[in-house]
């Protein structure tokens, strides 16, 4: 991207909210984006932060969604069981631009999204939801938790099915971004509020 072009998006709240899912977007989409992985923190019971990597599944910018597949049996769940607040953090190195989200989570282990999003992983991601116990439970010796027969080989559509139930979905109702650029001539940092009762984002520069 041109410099000039870089100074238009990086001086005007409506370009920045769009580079903002733009590059949202190409994360999920993108494996070798770093926005594919960002970090997602929840709310224990608590009230401690905690923190994971996850992969972004999809983005939809009108439903103003992102989704994140997960077990339904580990500690993220039931923190959001408790406390649906959410936040999103990812840094574009690339674009200089660091994004930091917050919003309302919702987990769907049933459902046709959750279906949908099922049917869309490969048999090696849906084996990740064999593990028996559950992820986070202690074990006595190192192991992944998946029957021996299954690691190291791709799993067959029949060993795989058992997996389902311990999957869903985490889907995030984003409710603010935060936007932040870095650049050598000074830094623009701007804060996003969706305004449900206009049904838009309002936007304010930040000192960076
Ligand atoms: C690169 C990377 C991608 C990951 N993707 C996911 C993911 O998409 N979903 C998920 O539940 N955990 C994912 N994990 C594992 C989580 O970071 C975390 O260890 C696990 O989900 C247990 O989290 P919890 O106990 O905090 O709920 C990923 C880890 C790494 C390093």
């Amino acid at each position: 991207m041109s410099q000039v072009r870089k100074d238009l998006i990086h001086n005007d709240l409506v370009l920045s909210l769009q580079e903002s899912w733009d590059l949202l977007s190409i994360g999920a989409t993108d494996r070798h984006s770093p926005l594919h992985t960002p970090a997602v923190a929840t709310v224990t019971r608590d009230g401690a932060p905690s923190q994971r990597i996850m992969v972004l599944r999809s983005v939809d910018k009108f439903r103003r969604q992102l989704r994140f597949n997960t077990d339904r049996r580990v500690s993220k769940v039931s923190d959001i069981g408790h406390e649906s607040a959410i936040s999103v953090l990812g840094y574009h190195p690339g674009a200089k631009v660091q994004l930091r989200l917050s919003g309302k989570a919702a987990v769907q282990s049933t459902g046709p999204e959750a279906d949908a999003a099922w049917q869309q992983a490969s048999l090696y991601g849906q084996r990740c939801y064999l593990a028996d116990p559950a992820p986070g439970s202690p074990l006595a010796a190192p192991g992944s938790g998946l029957d021996p027969a299954i690691e190291g080989v791709r799993p067959t559509p029949e060993q795989v099915i058992p997996a389902r139930a311990n999957f869903a979905i985490l889907l995030v109702e984003v409710e603010t971004i935060e936007w932040l650029y870095l650049a050598h001539a000074g830094h623009r940092r701007a804060r996003f509020r969706w305004n449900a009762a206009d049904r838009q984002w309002d936007g304010s520069w930040l000192v960076p």
